[in-house]
């Protein structure tokens, strides 16, 4: 599966069945976070064992039931860290459709029971649900590609803010635009809510896999 297809076939998953994640692909994922990390200026961690970050009273609230495992969206507490967390995470969520797990941007979780190591000087920012899905998740409503950007672009850049358009945000929200300045430059603009950042990060990742599938096939 390409990453293309996998944000296509990607959709936020809220409900696990017990498989554990198995040792090679947890490795897998391991390895590319440590990528992440050092590129990002992030700790990132896998936890195999979610243990009760997904408490459940909180879990009915917000509709996701429960996962065996999570990545907690852990960096420094700078200025950019929810738009980096955002970037990165999505590269891990792409992956993971990839190896055959679902996932879950989750922004409502026990942020005290999440087994993650933080150091002195960073923070928790978001979860991540990580698992078997007991299914793959369903098609939302999406905003069209003229309600997220302005005037007449080129072929290359509607197809990145097509795929920009099926990156999760919170509570969908797509709250953002993005635009192709006279100058060539791509600038996004966050418009505000829930998590807004981390949706930045994470709807720019989408735009450069979109950008770069077109560029190397056309
Ligand atoms: C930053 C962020 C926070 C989110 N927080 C939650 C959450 O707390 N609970 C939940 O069930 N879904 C959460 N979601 C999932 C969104 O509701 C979901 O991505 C959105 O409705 C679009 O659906 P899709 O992911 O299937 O494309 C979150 C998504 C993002 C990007």
């Amino acid at each position: 599966m390409t990453e293309i297809e996998a944000i296509k076939k990607r959709h936020s998953v809220r409900n696990y069945t017990d498989r554990k994640i198995e040792q090679e692909k947890a490795d897998r994922l391991n390895e590319l976070i440590a990528g992440c990390n050092e590129e990002g200026n992030l700790h990132l961690q896998f936890c195999s064992d979610a243990g009760n970050t997904y408490n459940k009273l909180l879990s009915k609230a917000m509709g996701l039931g429960s996962a065996p495992s999570v990545i907690a969206c852990v960096g420094p507490d700078d200025d950019t860290v929810e738009e980096r967390i955002g970037y990165y995470g999505q590269k891990i969520v792409l992956f993971a459709q990839q190896l055959g797990l679902n996932t879950c941007w989750a922004g409502t979780f026990n942020k005290k029971e999440i087994p993650a190591e933080v150091k002195s000087g960073e923070k928790v920012v978001i979860s991540i649900a990580i698992g078997y899905g007991e299914t793959q998740g369903k098609e939302r409503k999406s905003k069209r590609i003229d309600q997220v950007t302005s005037g007449n672009n080129p072929d290359w850049f509607n197809y990145g803010v097509e795929m920009a358009l099926l990156a999760p945000t919170a509570i969908n929200q797509q709250s953002f635009e993005i635009k192709l300045e006279p100058d060539g430059k791509v600038t996004f603009t966050d418009k505000g809510g829930p998590f807004s950042k981390v949706d930045l990060g994470i709807v720019k990742y989408n735009f450069k896999v979109g950008v770069d599938y077109f560029k190397n096939n056309n």
